[in-house]
């Protein structure tokens, strides 16, 4: 498993400014669109691309476009969600399937309770959107069931990660499968909760509020 850490002043500030606990849902919610833009422009380096031939007014010359099938964009539902809008600004031909994810507070273990994806993922390059890599359950099961769909290219893009969460998802993966990271920070450590430390608390309540049930 590969993992970037990108060290941008822009991506600082901004996720400074998303930390702070004064920062309203709103505000939250832009700067983790434009957070998750400029991540995604590290995230999309590699991406696999042909020569095509084309006309200017002026002239002719060869430039390139990204090869089919195009990258499939799957968002971990509920706060993947907020991420979404920021990935397609950048990629707007993929293709977006959804998964629906939630940690059980008690056990911290992961419930998938909604996909919608295609049946075969081969050949396809896929970027998974979860804010928080903290324990790591909820993106093991999610890579694993990409796997299982016949994927080999997986690209994790999350704000905030914490040390442990990334090593056990490392150990996890292995090289099943190859496997990138792409976050803002790494934390210092989860708290007995779960949650990243200093983190900025419960990524999808700060987005959309507390909604239970
Ligand atoms: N999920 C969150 O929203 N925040 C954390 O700190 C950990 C998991």
């Amino acid at each position: 498993m590969r993992v970037t850490v990108v060290d941008h002043p822009l991506i600082a500030h901004k996720l400074t400014l998303l930390r702070d606990e004064r920062t309203p849902s709103p505000v939250f919610r832009q700067l983790v669109d434009e957070l998750v833009t400029l991540l995604a422009y590290e995230a999309t380096r590699d991406m696999v691309v042909e020569p095509v031939q084309i006309t200017t007014p002026i002239g002719t010359t060869t430039g390139v476009r990204l090869v089919r099938p195009l990258p499939l964009v799957v968002p971990i539902l509920r706060a993947g969600l907020g991420m979404l809008e920021g990935m397609t600004r950048l990629l707007p031909t993929a293709e977006v399937g959804f998964l629906g994810m939630q940690r059980d507070e008690e056990t911290l273990k992961t419930i998938t309770y909604a996909h919608r994806l295609p049946e075969d993922v081969s050949g396809r390059e896929c970027f998974l959107l979860d804010p928080m890599l903290a324990t790591g359950g909820t993106l093991i099961t999610a890579i694993n069931y990409l796997l299982s769909l016949g994927a080999r290219d997986v690209t994790v893009i999350c704000l905030l990660s914490s040390p442990e969460g990334m090593h056990i998802l490392g150990e996890a993966i292995g090289d099943r499968a190859n496997v990138k990271v792409v976050t803002a920070a790494v934390d210092e450590r989860l708290n007995d909760k779960g949650y990243i430390v200093p983190g900025l608390g419960d990524a999808g309540d700060r987005l959309y509020g507390v909604a239970s049930g």
